[in-house]
C-alpha cells in the first residue's frame, strides 16, 4: 500500500505550463536527439527529473531577495550576507562564493592534487570525478559493500569503507594522497546518506595520515535530515546543530549551492580555519577563474536568494515534505515489485534498470535504456547512473562496468505535485510489464573523450 503523501508546506503562486507530445512525437524526439536524453529540448519534456540541480522552485523571499542584490563588483552587501549566512549554518570562518559546484572543485582542486596524486572519495560524481583527473591525479572510490546491493536496505549506505580507505592510503602511500572528499548525500551510491559516526572516524583516518577532508556537500541537508530520522541521539537535534556537526569533521567544503541551496545558479567553497595558507591560492584561483573574490561569478542577486535558501533548506517542515516525496514513489514501486536504491534517498529514486532488464549487458546500458522507454511512454526525463555515465577507463580505453545500472528519477525541489509522481509511477508499472520484450540497448556512435554521457550519441544496439 502507498504510503500518504506529506502535504506541501507552502501554495502555489506563479505556474509554468506544461504539456504533454503524442508517443509518436516523442519517439521521433529521442531519435532525433541521438537517444541522449540532454539533446531533447526542455518543452518537448512533460515532467523533467534528469537532475534536481538548479531546477528547484524559489520561495518569495528569495525572489523578494532578488530585488535587494547589491551588484558591487567588489564589497558587495549581498556579498557579505551569504558569508555570514554559511559562517553561521556550517560554523566556517571562510566561505568563498563560485558560480557552481564544479568552480569550486575547479578552484580547489588543483592546489592540492597533481600528477602522480590520488582523491578517495565514498564515490565521486562525475565532474568531480573528471576534476580530479583535470588536476593529473587519480580519484579512487571507497564506499561500503552494502551501497552495492540496491535490493538490501541497510541504514546510511552512502558512507565511507573507512577500513578501505586506510588500507588504501598505505597502499598509496600517504603522502600521496592529496585529499579525501566525502559526498553528502552521496549521489552515484542513490543520494544515500552518510552517518555522523562515518564522518568522524574518516576525519580521524585523515588527521592520523595528516591528508585535508573535503565534504562535498551539495546535499548537506537532506544528510541531515536522515542522520536526525536514523542515527541514534540525534532525534531530538536540531537540524542546524547537526549540520554543524557534520562540518566540524572536515576542514573545507566544495559545495554545489544548485541542490540544497535551492537556488538556479551558485556554489561555495567553505574553509574551516580562515588563517590557513589555502585562502591565497583559493582566492587566487577565483579571482581567475569565476570573478573576484566577494562575488565569484555569480551576481548580487544570486547570492542574496543562496543566502536565504540555505536557511530554508534546513527547516524540518520542508525537509519532511521532501523526503516523504521520495517515500511515497518508493512506496508504489514497492507495490509493483520495481527495485530501486533501497532505503530512497535524499533527491530522487534510483531505479535498478539490471534488475529491470536481466538481460542486458551494461555495455548496452540498461540505465540509459530504461531512460529512454519513459521517455518514449510519458515524456518523462531522466538520466542514467551507471556504465554509461562512468565511461571509459582513462588509462585504458576501455569501457569500465559500473558497480550499478540505475536510471535516476531526480526530483527538483518544490516542483512537482503528488499526481506528477503517479504519472511516474505509472509509467515505470507500464514498462515493467512489458521488459521482456526489450531485448537490446543502445551502443554508442560517438563519444567525447571526458564526460560523454553530456554529449554523446547512441544508435540501438543491433
Ligand atoms: N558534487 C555532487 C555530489 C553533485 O551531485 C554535483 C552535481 C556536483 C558536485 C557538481 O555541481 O553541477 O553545480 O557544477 N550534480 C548534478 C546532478 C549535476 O545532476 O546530480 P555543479
Amino acid at each position: 500500500m502507498a504510503i500518504k503523501y506529506v502535504p506541501e508546506p507552502f501554495r502555489i503562486k506563479v505556474v509554468e505550463p506544461l504539456r504533454m507530445l503524442t508517443r509518436e512525437e516523442r519517439e521521433a524526439k529521442i531519435k532525433e536527439a541521438n537517444f541522449n536524453v540532454f539533446n531533447l529540448r526542455g518543452e518537448d519534456c512533460y515532467i523533467d527529473l534528469l537532475t534536481d540541480s538548479g531546477t528547484n522552485a524559489m520561495s518569495q523571499n528569495q525572489w523578494g531577495g532578488l530585488m535587494i542584490g547589491d551588484e558591487s563588483y567588489a564589497g558587495a552587501n549581498s556579498y557579505f550576507k551569504l558569508a555570514e549566512a554559511g559562517k553561521d549554518i556550517f560554523n566556517y570562518g571562510y566561505i568563498q562564493p563560485v558560480h557552481q559546484g564544479r568552480a569550486a572543485e575547479k578552484v580547489v582542486f588543483p592546489i592540492l592534487l597533481g600528477k602522480g596524486k590520488y582523491a578517495i572519495s565514498n564515490m565521486f560524481f562525475d565532474t568531480t570525478r573528471a576534476h580530479v583527473e583535470l588536476a593529473g591525479a587519480r580519484a579512487i572510490d571507497c564506499v561500503v559493500e552494502e551501497a552495492k546491493d540496491p535490493g538490501k536496505r541497510a541504514k546510511f549506505k552512502g558512507n565511507m569503507d573507512v577500513v578501505g580507505l586506510e588500507k588504501l592510503i598505505n597502499e598509496l602511500g600517504p603522502e600521496n594522497v592529496g585529499l579525501v572528499v566525502l559526498t553528502v548525500t552521496n549521489n552515484s551510491a542513490g543520494g544515500q546518506p552518510v552517518s555522523i559516526k562515518n564522518m568522524r572516524e574518516t576525519s580521524d583516518i585523515c588527521k592520523k595520515y595528516n591528508i585535508l577532508l573535503d565534504i562535498d556537500s551539495a546535499r548537506f541537508a537532506e544528510n541531515a535530515y536522515f542522520i536526525k530520522r536514523d542515527e541514534e541521539g540525534y532525534a531530538g537535534k536540531p537540524i542546524k546543530e547537526i549540520v554543524r556537526e557534520m562540518f566540524s569533521y572536515a576542514d573545507l567544503f566544495t559545495m554545489s549551492a544548485k541542490k540544497d541551496g535551492i537556488v538556479n545558479m551558485g556554489g561555495l567553497i567553505g574553509v574551516k580555519d580562515a588563517d590557513t595558507p589555502l585562502l591565497l591560492p583559493i582566492r587566487a584561483n577565483c579571482i581567475s577563474y569565476e570573478g573576484f573574490f566577494t562575488y565569484g561569478g555569480l551576481n548580487g542577486r544570486d547570492m542574496e536568494a543562496l543566502a536565504i535558501g540555505l536557511y530554508e533548506s534546513i527547516n524540518d517542515d520542508y525537509l519532511a515534505y521532501r523526503i516523504g516525496q521520495m517515500e511515497y514513489i518508493a512506496s508504489k514501486l514497492d507495490d509493483a515489485g520495481i527495485v530501486y536504491q533501497s532505503p530512497v534517498g535524499g533527491h530522487g529514486v534510483f531505479i535498478d534498470a539490471q534488475h529491470m532488464f536481466p538481460d542486458l549487458p551494461y555495455y548496452e546500458f540498461p540505465g540509459q535504456t530504461l531512460a529512454i522507454e519513459l521517455y518514449k511512454e510519458a515524456g518523462i526525463r531522466c538520466c542514467d547512473i551507471g556504465s554509461y555515465m562512468l565511461g571509459n577507463d582513462p588509462d585504458t580505453g576501455e569501457q569500465l562496468k559500473s558497480q550499478f545500472e540505475f536510471t535516476r528519477l531526480a526530483i527538483p525541489r518544490r516542483v512537482y505535485t503528488q499526481a506528477h509522481f503517479d504519472v511516474v509511477t505509472d509509467a515505470l508499472v507500464a514498462i515493467k510489464e512489458r521488459a521482456h520484450s526489450i531485448k537490446r540497448g543502445y551502443r554508442i556512435t560517438w563519444e567525447p573523450p571526458i564526460l560523454r554521457h553530456f554529449q554523446a550519441r547512441l544508435a540501438p544496439a543491433e
